[in-house]
């Protein structure tokens, strides 16, 4: 099918619309752009029919996607204009290349200082969309790519929608962000899809760590009619449009305004389950999302697109938003770009890996290198048994990626063949990159380093993913020690995205480099730190944790402790945490930060005498399924005779990471308090609407009464003063 160009038109923005502008952050204004095309069509008279095509586009390659602020959203007001005075028989609405639209521009709405305008932008987003879907001639999105929130909200307004095979990044992650779908994503999506998707998509997906759909999952959830074939997605989209108008396509949807009670209750049910299980009540937007959904059952649509727009105006005049944004843009930005790494050029290519010890760190090591650099590995432990049971390990954990359908039998065959075992250091000499996790002791350490480097070449990067130790210490007697440095992941190592890379006395800029370059391709955050004990993520987590321990040695109930830091949501209470670990970890951390910085971290006796009962767990649950401590655990317990409230212990605690966190600053062993946020963020699931930490440090006041002074001022991660 042929399609004509017949008459170009730019719509030149609307500049009544430029005092909502924040000034801080000019818009980069995603254009509309009106054409009028003739359409084949057998079944019209004359034989073609004419669509109004709106293509939306910031004049920016795909790297940088077109979103909406209040220009774009004043030329896509034009554009309408320009379409409708036409009298077409369609209008369509595409994107540029690789992209429909990615919503609203997020540095420009984390910035409103002022409701009015918040409100302003939200009222103006809901008046042009609707526009699409109030107008007597049948409008059609063609979600050509990336649609998320307002770009995918633009779509839902629209009559049809059709998607291309190739589209990647459809989704609201507004929920995720501390805000909602509020230029109709709550009013029409339960409309378009019924309850149970909506919430699927706006809620679950969402706190499932920004969970985007793929093509096929749009089409099951009923948030698009068709996918077509990417190849030629714009004249199929063109003749499936005029399929629909001359009536030999029919659009079969599920009509979801008879769904019942049961399928309502269900629905929202889940919600609930989902939004209480990912924020603990902590978070106000999935909740207030999940009332809009079960509002648009019983209101009209412009009841509902009121009370949709009150509840975005109330989030993006939010705290936890202001958090989420500043939270997104570490993890988006600073952790593609960290701070302090030297410059990418020098990095040495890594075509071989070496893992030393084939324990549960170093299993999980190898399986990632070889996974997702498709390098080969040669992993080494003390004997034949241990290496086997390394070995085997790796196995295992291929045959459950396949049994997830993670990989294929091919990849099955790749990574077996990648990963091989060697009691013999020879086996390293060819090797660029060589990473030890062997016991957590210096001088096994030391020894392994100084073994390895009378085989290994002189430029070959030795790295060490010690978690407590000063990597300094295990390359001072070195030949070459100026090609150490620490590598320092966390458990579970594929799922943490935290790597603390560590700058030791004489590591030199190209082995650094090195390491920084092996980041990417692992799909991990790095952070550069300072040779210091513990590093930053781990002296920030013992500190708060000393304390809890502290306050249960005192006399304070463990399920008081434990609970004392539920209002921030996070993932884990911490005695989840010391049982996650393991507590002989716990201890053994505990004790080599106590020996580096003294009476700050305090060992805990009663985790001493957790671990030399030989226990592993911590916790059980009651009969009401509530989480306590284990009957057996209680029983060791000595506590004094000082208990503290709550309210006390969660003081005390925050007040701790606050002294902790200005004291890893003030050492310079992260360049930023940006960087402590990103660790709690990559390397222990802190919640999004926190801002890592420091934010909320500051805004709960705790900065300033435990250190005097805040991290950021008013107005970076937090509401404008
Ligand atoms: N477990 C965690 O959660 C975690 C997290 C981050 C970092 N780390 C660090 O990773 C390292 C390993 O920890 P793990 O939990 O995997 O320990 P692990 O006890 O499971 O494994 C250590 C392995 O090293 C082997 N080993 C000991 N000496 C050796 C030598 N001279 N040569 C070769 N192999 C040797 C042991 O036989 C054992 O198989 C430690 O430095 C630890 O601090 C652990």
């Amino acid at each position: 099918m042929t399609t004509i160009e017949k008459d170009r038109t730019t719509n030149a923005p609307d500049t009544g619309a430029k005092a909502n502008a924040p000034a801080a952050n000019p818009e980069v204004v995603t254009k509309a752009i009106t054409r009028l095309i003739e359409v084949p069509s057998a079944g019209a008279p004359g034989g073609s029919i004419t669509v109004a095509l709106i293509t939306l586009d910031n004049g920016k390659d795909h790297t940088r996607p077109s979103t909406f602020g209040p220009l774009g959203l004043a030329s896509l007001d034009a554009a309408i204009t320009t379409a409708i005075d036409a009298r077409p028989d369609a209008i369509a609405v595409t994107g540029k290349p690789f992209v429909f639209v990615v919503g609203a521009d997020l540095s420009q709405i984390g910035s409103i200082a002022d409701r009015a305008v918040a409100e302003e932008i939200t009222a103006f987003g809901q008046r042009v969309f609707r526009r699409l879907g109030t107008s007597d001639i049948p409008t059609f999105a063609f979600v050509n790519g990336a649609a998320m929130g307002g770009g995918l909200e633009l779509a839902l307004h629209c009559r049809y929608r059709t998607l291309a095979s190739n589209a990647a990044a459809i989704a609201f992650p507004e929920v995720f962000l501390g805000i909602l779908p509020g230029w109709g994503g709550t009013q029409l999506l339960p409309r378009i899809a019924g309850p149970d998707n909506a919430v699927t998509v706006i809620v679950e997906n969402a706190l499932n760590q920004n969970r985007m759909m793929k093509p096929k999952d749009a089409l099951r959830l009923g948030v698009v009619d068709i996918v077509l074939d990417a190849a030629d997605y714009l004249e199929q989209s063109l003749a499936w449009l005029a399929g629909v108008l001359d009536g030999s396509i029919t659009v079969t949807r599920n009509e979801f305004s008879d769904a019942g009670d049961d399928e309502w209750t269900a629905a929202l049910e889940r919600g609930k389950m989902v939004a209480d299980m990912r924020t603990h009540g902590h978070a106000r937007s999935p909740y207030r999302a999940l009332e809009l959904i079960e509002l648009s059952r019983t209101s009209d649509l412009d009841a509902g697109l009121l009370a949709e727009g009150t509840a975005l105006t109330d989030l993006i005049m939010s705290q936890e938003f202001r958090a989420g944004v500043y939270a997104f843009n570490l993890v988006q930005k600073r952790s593609r770009k960290p701070a302090g790494a030297p410059d990418p050029s020098l990095a040495r290519r890594v075509s071989k890996v070496g893992v030393i010890g084939a324990g549960l760190m170093a299993s999980q090591l190898a399986l990632l290198f070889a996974r997702q650099l498709h390098v080969p590995v040669v992993i080494t432990d003390v004997d034949q048994a241990r290496l086997d049971k390394g070995l085997a390990s790796v196995q295992r954990e291929i045959e459950k990626l396949k049994g997830k359908g993670r990989i294929n039998s091919d990849e099955v065959n790749r990574l077996t063949a990648l990963v091989s075992g060697s009691l013999d250091y020879a086996a390293f000499a060819d090797a660029d990159f060589v990473v030890e996790a062997v016991f957590e002791k210096l001088a096994v350490k030391k020894q392994v380093f100084g073994e390895l480097e009378k085989y290994v070449r002189e430029d070959c990067v030795l790295a060490t993913n010690t978690s407590s130790l000063l990597v300094s210490g295990m390359a001072r007697e070195l030949r070459h020690p100026e090609r150490v440095v620490g590598f320092h992941f966390f458990n579970p190592v594929a799922v943490m995205p935290l790597l603390e890379i560590v700058r030791a006395e004489q590591t030199d800029d190209a082995s650094l480099a090195t390491a920084f370059a092996l980041a990417k391709p692992l799909k991990k955050g790095p952070i550069l730190v300072k040779d210091e004990t513990g590093f930053a993520f781990n002296r920030l987590l013992l500190r708060f944790m000393g304390e809890i321990l502290a306050s249960i040695d005192e006399g304070t109930p463990a399920e008081v402790a434990d609970g004392a830091l539920e209002p921030l949501g996070l993932p884990m209470s911490p005695l989840m945490l010391v049982q996650l670990t393991g507590p002989s970890v716990g201890l053994h951390v505990a004790e080599t930060l106590h020996e580096s910085f003294g009476d700050r971290f305090p060992v805990s006796e009663n985790l001493r005498r957790i671990v030399d009962a030989g226990h592993r767990t911590l916790l059980s649950w009651d009969d009401q399924g509530r989480q306590i401590l284990d009957p057996e655990i209680a029983a060791l317990l000595v506590q004094g005779d000082r208990p503290s409230t709550a309210e006390q212990v969660r003081e005390r605690a925050l007040g701790a990471l606050a002294e902790e966190a200005r004291l890893i600053l003030d050492e310079g062993v992260v360049a930023d308090a940006a960087d402590l946020d990103l660790a709690v963020i990559t390397g222990g699931g802190w919640p999004f609407w926190l801002g890592g930490i420091t934010p909320y440090l500051d805004r709960e006041g705790v900065s300033e009464r435990a250190v005097g002074r805040r991290f950021a001022p008013a107005g970076v991660a937090t509401l404008p003063a």
